[in-house]
């Protein structure tokens, strides 16, 4: 199944501007990226449903979906989930939510075809050394039509990408991340189904360190970006980030 390449641009979903804290220590010039992959969490009305963060860090992005969602049985986990007085109070203020320290690559806790979504955020580029052992878990704990979402990947077909975490990984600052390409992508369809990767940051991804310093510069950029990914599609492939939404067969 080929993948699909887009930009998008279409207004994001109420809910995931509720969301935006989550983003933590992300420049703010990615905002449209993560309001993009937000709407995407959204996309179905959660309430009712189960679903499960992985790679969640502190899991803020997790107890936002659960006051978002507040009848949604939301579970994260992270290898080294926090725990204490400061994540029971962060599980008390999002009702619905449940946060677990596990690895992403076991997930025999959960039953077959039970999660309506999984998803994690700046996540899969530590989890790519596996990508096949991953999706066996993932395909199996999805139910038919659910959805498999990653918020926020680097793409190593991006040039600046490619130099600059090369001499990031060089120092040992990156541990155990790694890039992404397409053809991992196009693996981990055969899974699932359908898989649209929504394209980022052609040309911005070195202001990013400056992004808060030179907004308006940032905008400016993005909306050359947009222009281009628009008139000459083949640049798509290009781009430095990335959502990825795979969504299994019926
Ligand atoms: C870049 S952080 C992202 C954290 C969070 N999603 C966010 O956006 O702030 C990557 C996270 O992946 C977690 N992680 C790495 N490998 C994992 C695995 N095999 N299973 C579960 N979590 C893992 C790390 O502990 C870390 O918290």
């Amino acid at each position: 199944m080929p993948l699909k390449l887009t930009h998008p641009n279409q207004v994001p979903h109420p809910a995931a501007e509720a969301m935006l804290p989550a983003i933590g220590g992300f420049p703010t010039s990615d905002r449209p990226l993560f309001l993009a992959g937000y709407s995407e969490l959204c996309r179905i009305d959660l309430n009712g449903k189960r679903v499960l963060e992985i790679c969640g860090g502190h899991g803020k992005l997790a107890a936002a979906v659960a006051r978002s969602f507040p009848s949604a049985e939301v579970m994260g986990l992270d290898l080294y989930a926090v725990s204490g007085p400061e994540a029971d109070e962060w599980c008390r203020q999002s009702p619905g939510l449940s946060y677990i320290a596990g690895d992403a690559f076991d997930l025999s806790r959960f039953e077959a075809d039970s999660l309506d979504l999984v998803w994690g955020q700046a996540a899969l580029h530590h989890l790519a050394h596996d990508i096949d052992g991953l999706c066996v878990q993932v395909a199996r704990v999805l139910k038919p039509g659910g959805r498999f979402v990653f918020i926020f990947e680097p793409m190593g077909h991006n040039l600046a990408v490619a130099a600059i975490r090369a001499i990031r990984m060089a120092r040992e600052e990156l541990g155990d991340e790694s890039n992404l390409y397409l053809s991992q992508f196009e693996k981990m369809a055969r899974y699932f189904g359908a898989c649209e990767v929504q394209m980022f940051n052609l040309l911005g991804y070195p202001l990013k360190a400056f992004s808060d310093r030179f907004r308006p510069l940032c905008r400016l950029v993005q909306r050359a970006d947009a222009a281009l990914f628009g008139r000459f599609p083949g640049l798509l492939r290009y781009g430095a980030n990335c959502n990825v939404v795979f969504t299994k067969s019926l």
